[in-house]
């Protein structure tokens, strides 16, 4: 009696819940999640390792697929992570039923055409990662208006156009649309994703100025919008940017003026790069004492503009300095004596600069230096002996100024680890440095231009064994080889 009757309320309940189920044909489960993801699998044209067409069987639980994640509590799926895995295929607009997807990645595949409107319907989406494939047409702005959406990655692809949304991605943290075709002025969308702290936009084709109002996105910590045709002088409102750490803006040859010295004030500042601009005017001589807190600046490359001045004195307060590229700008005067006191140094290139003087003996203290780089500068007198005992050394490119004197014929270390070396176009005398004959991984050598003297040992072919370019001509004749 019990049991018939516990038996007639669980039909009653059942046929009650069926009715509620069936009366809103909206409502979604996980048997839409399964139709939609069979949509997607329609969609592919080409499986290379035959995973989704062996693993998306419907005799099995979608749950149990591959790269399928679903929530214990609603039984639904919340995560689709099918990248790398060499699908061909199109996005259907279906993929817009999984409302409880909180991650979708499908980067490193073929997948083409445009994205769907629908995919502004999974209002859960936190993770959006399409990068690595072949997407064209218009970034659809309905993605910005997921308000869940924390990050968007859809580098190298083909997208070329975004169309201006207003209120965008209130809670969007990252975004990358870096190496797509995307063309016009910075979307000022963008500049009102107010919780933006990466944003890489490098690699596309806006053009215009940089908006000064990126200088309202407090919260970056990347800004990276390089490789594009962006004009106009560098808004001085970027130094309103208080927790930016890496400032990227190469290769846009058509940006002009002076550098904002108020970026410098930024104390989070670890890298710069405003290589192959056309910037022009002074370094700030404070540059790296501007503020309270010490500086953290790593990489500073400003190669490639037109900046004028003397090297700033006091470069060496910016004492976690790494990379150091100031080549082929117009720099005057002398290197100063106190680089030698960035100890964290690794490379150095002040090349193609009008810089005259000696070189300081000091640079050969750098007790971590791999690549120096004086080249095409007036530096007189002699090499300092001490360069040649850094034993990190991989590239010493001093050519084409008027050292002159001869190279030490003993050094401590034998620059172990020297891939290159270019001293030719100087007026440096003496012997053949022997020392040369152990630089075992040494692939350029350049001596020519010079007065040097004396015999080549024959056996140089034998040490050399990494050697591929050796530029031996036009010394003094009395450079001879070795029979
Ligand atoms: C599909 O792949 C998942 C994860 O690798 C595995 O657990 C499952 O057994 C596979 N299912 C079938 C039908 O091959
Ligand atoms: C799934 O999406 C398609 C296209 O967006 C739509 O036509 C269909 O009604 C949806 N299915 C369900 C069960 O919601
Ligand atoms: C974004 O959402 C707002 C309100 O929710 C709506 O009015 C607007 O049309 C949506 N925009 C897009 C591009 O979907
Ligand atoms: C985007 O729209 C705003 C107004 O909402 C306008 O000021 C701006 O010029 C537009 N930008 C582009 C690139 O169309
Ligand atoms: C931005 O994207 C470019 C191109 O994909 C990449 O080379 C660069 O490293 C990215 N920048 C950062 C800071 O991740
Ligand atoms: C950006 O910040 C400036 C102050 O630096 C403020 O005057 C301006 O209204 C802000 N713009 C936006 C769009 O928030
Ligand atoms: C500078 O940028 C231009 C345009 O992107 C490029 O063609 C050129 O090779 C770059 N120059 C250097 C020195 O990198
Ligand atoms: C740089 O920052 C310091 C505080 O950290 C401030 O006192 C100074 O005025 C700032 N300099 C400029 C040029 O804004
Ligand atoms: C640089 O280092 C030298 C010692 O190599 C030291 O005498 C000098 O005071 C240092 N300069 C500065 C500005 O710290
Ligand atoms: C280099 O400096 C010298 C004097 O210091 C000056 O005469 C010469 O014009 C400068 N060259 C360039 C290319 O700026
Ligand atoms: C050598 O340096 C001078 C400047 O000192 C420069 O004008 C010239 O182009 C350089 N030559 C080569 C071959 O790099
Ligand atoms: C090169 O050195 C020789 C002798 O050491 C000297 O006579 C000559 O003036 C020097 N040339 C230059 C350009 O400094």
């Amino acid at each position: 009696m019990a049991t018939n009757q516990t038996l007639r309320l669980f039909v009653v309940f059942f046929l009650l819940h069926s009715l509620t189920y069936s009366s809103s044909l909206s409502t979604k489960n996980i048997i839409t999640d399964k139709d939609a993801l069979l949509v997607l699998k329609a969609h592919i044209t080409h499986d290379p390792h035959t995973l989704l067409a062996k693993n998306w069987s419907t005799s099995t639980s979608v749950c149990n697929w591959i790269g399928v994640t679903c929530g214990v509590r609603h039984h639904r799926i919340t995560a689709l992570d099918i990248s790398n895995l060499g699908l061909t295929g199109t996005i259907p607009p279906q993929l817009g039923n999984l409302s409880f997807l909180a991650l979708l990645s499908i980067s490193d595949n073929n997948f083409y055409g445009s994205l769907p409107y629908e995919l502004a319907h999974l209002h859960r989406l936190k993770y959006l990662n399409f990068n690595y494939n072949q997407l064209s047409g218009n970034v659809p702005s309905s993605i910005f208006n997921i308000s869940s959406l924390q990050e968007l990655s859809l580098k190298h692809n083909r997208f070329s156009s975004m169309v201006n949304v207003s209120g965008g991605g209130p809670n969007l943290m990252s975004l990358d649309l870096s190496e797509n075709l995307l063309e016009g002025e910075i979307p000022s969308f963008i500049l009102e994703c107010k919780q933006l702290q990466f944003l890489n936009l490098s690699f596309n084709n806006f053009r215009g100025g940089i908006p000064k109002e990126i200088g309202n996105l407090t919260k970056l910590k990347t800004l990276s919008i390089g490789d594009n045709k962006l004009e106009g002088e560098i808004p001085k409102e970027l130094g309103n940017l208080v927790e930016l750490e890496s400032l990227l803006l190469p290769d846009n040859v058509l940006l002009t003026g002076q550098i904002p010295s108020l970026l410098f004030n930024i104390s989070s500042l670890r890298q710069i790069d405003l290589t192959n601009n056309s910037l022009t005017g002074d370094l700030p001589h404070n540059m790296c004492s501007h503020h309270h807190h010490p500086s953290m600046l790593e990489g500073l490359n400003l190669s490639f503009n037109q900046l004028t001045g003397t090297i700033p004195y006091n470069l060496q307060q910016c004492r976690e300095l790494t990379n150091v590229s100031l080549s082929y700008n117009q720099f005057r005067g002398h290197i100063p004596r106190d680089i030698g006191n960035l100890t964290m140094v690794k490379v150095l290139y002040i090349g193609g600069n009008n810089l005259t003087g000696e070189i300081p003996f000091e640079i050969g203290n750098l007790p971590n230096l791999e690549e120096l780089g004086l080249e095409s500068n007036n530096l007189v007198g002699h090499i300092p002996a001490t360069v040649f005992n850094i034993s990190t050394l991989k590239i010493l490119a001093l050519l084409n100024n008027t050292l002159s004197g001869s190279l030490p014929s003993i050094i401590g270390f034998g620059l172990p680890n020297v891939e290159e070396l270019s001293l030719s176009r100087n007026n440096l005398t003496g012997k053949f440095p022997s020392f040369i004959i152990n630089a075992s991984k040494l692939q350029l050598l350049s001596l020519d231009s010079n007065s040097f003297s004396g015999f080549i040992p024959s056996t140089i072919g034998n040490s050399l064994t990494s050697l591929e370019f050796l530029v031996l001509g036009q010394n003094s004749s009395h450079l001879l080889l070795q029979s």
